[in-house]
């Protein structure tokens, strides 16, 4: 075993440095290029769908960046896109698409403009086949699985002067040292795993990010302990099903989830932990008690409920009843007192009826989620569920949704009247005011507040103060800071 982990290391070791190589080749062509162009080179990487997405892209940047790319957020102005893509719905596909299409123009007014797509979008056959035959100006397609293989693919394009596609089936590795510039100086996300192993019959991700792999909890570790000391404040771990990760080198395989937030937990410092996503199957009691126990992480729990069915949750695949998720959730409120519960919904998955989506409703004011995310079902090619019959009509499935938020809305509201004249802490997350006079922060709950500062002109920003609560929205809290 041990032998193997020490390959493994040699191998993602030299991973990275194979890139450093490319990475100077490809520092000499932008050289030669800006002297043609009389400015500096710039990146663009716009991102689609999820935090894990967002994590990517900064590394894609941080890649650019230590090729000699300055960073821009002007796609007129870049002379490398990257739309880092997600294939999670339909509407996401169909957004990048559409933005692909809209660079058309672009790549006329500088025909030397490198235009990649990334992620899990083009790792779809039937997507890469799209854009090999209708979208000619995409010079490149890379897959999630490529992360660290920018210099590389980017050498390949600008020496060879032709399209490239980097979309391979092979399990990826999970290799250390990428660069990264981030979007944040205070929030940062840390990926701890990639992949899933779960197969829910509706989700694409198992097919395009690949098997579920945990990255060592040394280096997750040493990268929060860094982010501490750089002064970041509020560090989202990320994983798929993040109650699943093992620490790879580990030969028993007994250091999970709980283990490694306790250990974050006791680096030194003024920050908060948070983490996305957890399997509701997967949230143990050692997992609820660090909750309940530990301030260092944040009162707020994600635990997608996708049905309140227990019909459709077996269809689903997700491998809990409706009984056994309101038990958790209930266990969870009663030991963390406060924590805010958020979830995801599918409606209208197929086969849902009346019925069925009752049930999610009755879930939906059993639990009293502070918030929920819901999502009409999108049939996704190569998954199970998109075999299955689907009677249910796009109409009623709205109305279904509709009706579901309306719910949710109501709650939501309530939840939030209940913060309105008491004193919160909070992050506050902006330097100048978001909206009118008022500043953002964010509680631990995950709730924005906006707030006015009476009295008071400093700079606020990255500092955890005390805002009083004076009025609400079942998506905000307003308040104000007299510096108390
Ligand atoms: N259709 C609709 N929503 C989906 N999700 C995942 N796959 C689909 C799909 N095919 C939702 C789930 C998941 C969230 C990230 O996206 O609710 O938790
Ligand atoms: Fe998709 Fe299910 Fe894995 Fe979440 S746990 S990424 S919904 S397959």
């Amino acid at each position: 075993m041990k032998e193997i982990l020490e390959k493994e290391n040699k191998d993602s070791l030299s991973a990275i440095e194979k890139q450093e190589e490319y990475a100077y080749k490809v520092r000499c062509i932008l050289e030669q290029a800006e002297k043609l162009r009389g400015k500096k080179l710039s990146v663009c990487v716009i991102t689609f769908g999820c935090q894990q997405n967002e994590a990517d892209s900064e590394k894609l940047v941080g890649q650019a960046v230590y090729m000699g790319y300055d960073k821009t957020s002007d796609l007129d102005d870049a002379d490398l896109i990257i739309y880092n893509t997600c294939a999670v719905r339909e509407h996401a596909e169909l957004r990048a698409l559409s933005r692909t299409g809209s660079l058309k123009h672009l790549k006329k007014k500088n025909p030397r403009l490198i235009i990649g797509l990334w992620g899990c979008m083009v790792t779809q056959d039937h997507r890469m086949n799209d854009i090999k035959t209708r979208y000619p100006y995409v010079d490149f397609v890379a897959g999630t699985n490529m992360l660290h293989r920018l210099p590389e693919i980017l050498y390949d394009v600008l020496s060879s002067h032709k399209r490239r596609y980097y979309v391979t089936n092979e399990p990826a590795d999970t290799v250390e040292g990428i660069p990264v510039v981030r979007e944040n100086d205070i929030k940062a996300y840390v990926s701890i795993m990639y992949g899933c192993n779960n197969f829910c019959t509706y989700c694409v991700v198992p097919y395009v990010r690949g098997r579920e792999r945990s990255r060592s909890k040394n280096a997750i570790i040493d990268e929060v302990r860094q982010l501490v000391y750089d002064g970041y404040r509020d560090i989202t771990l990320l994983g798929q099903n993040v109650n699943s990760y093992r620490d790879p080198e580990y030969e028993n395989g007994n250091y999970g989830f709980p283990e490694l937030l306790n250990e974050i937990c006791s680096i030194d410092g003024d920050f908060k932990i948070r983490f996305m996503t957890s399997h509701p199957k997967d949230a143990s009691d050692k997992l609820i008690d660090l909750m309940a126990h530990n301030s260092k992480l944040a009162r707020h729990f994600h635990l997608p409920l996708q049905s309140g069915s227990s019909d459709i949750l077996r269809k689903m695949n997700r491998k809990y009843s409706a009984e056994e998720y309101l038990q958790l959730a209930l266990k969870i409120k009663e030991k963390v007192p406060g924590i805010a519960l958020t979830t995801d919904i599918i409606v209208g998955f197929p086969g849902e009826t009346e019925k069925d989506f009752e049930c999610t409703l009755d879930m939906v004011r059993a639990v009293r989620f502070d918030s929920i995310f819901a999502f009409i079902y999108s049939p996704r090619v190569g998954t199970p569920a998109s075999k299955m019959d689907d009677p249910i009509s796009h109409e009623e499935k709205t109305e279904r949704m509709a009706r579901l938020l309306e719910l949710q809305t109501e709650i939501s509201a309530e939840i939030n009247k209940n913060y309105v004249g008491k004193t919160i802490t909070a992050l506050c997350e902006s330097h100048f005011p978001a909206e009118e006079d008022f500043y953002t922060a964010r509680t631990s709950e995950n709730k924005i507040v906006f707030f006015k500062k009476l009295n008071n002109n400093s700079d606020l920003y990255g500092k955890t103060i005390k805002i009083e609560i004076t009025r609400s929205t079942p998506a905000r809290l307003y308040g104000e800071y007299s510096g108390k």
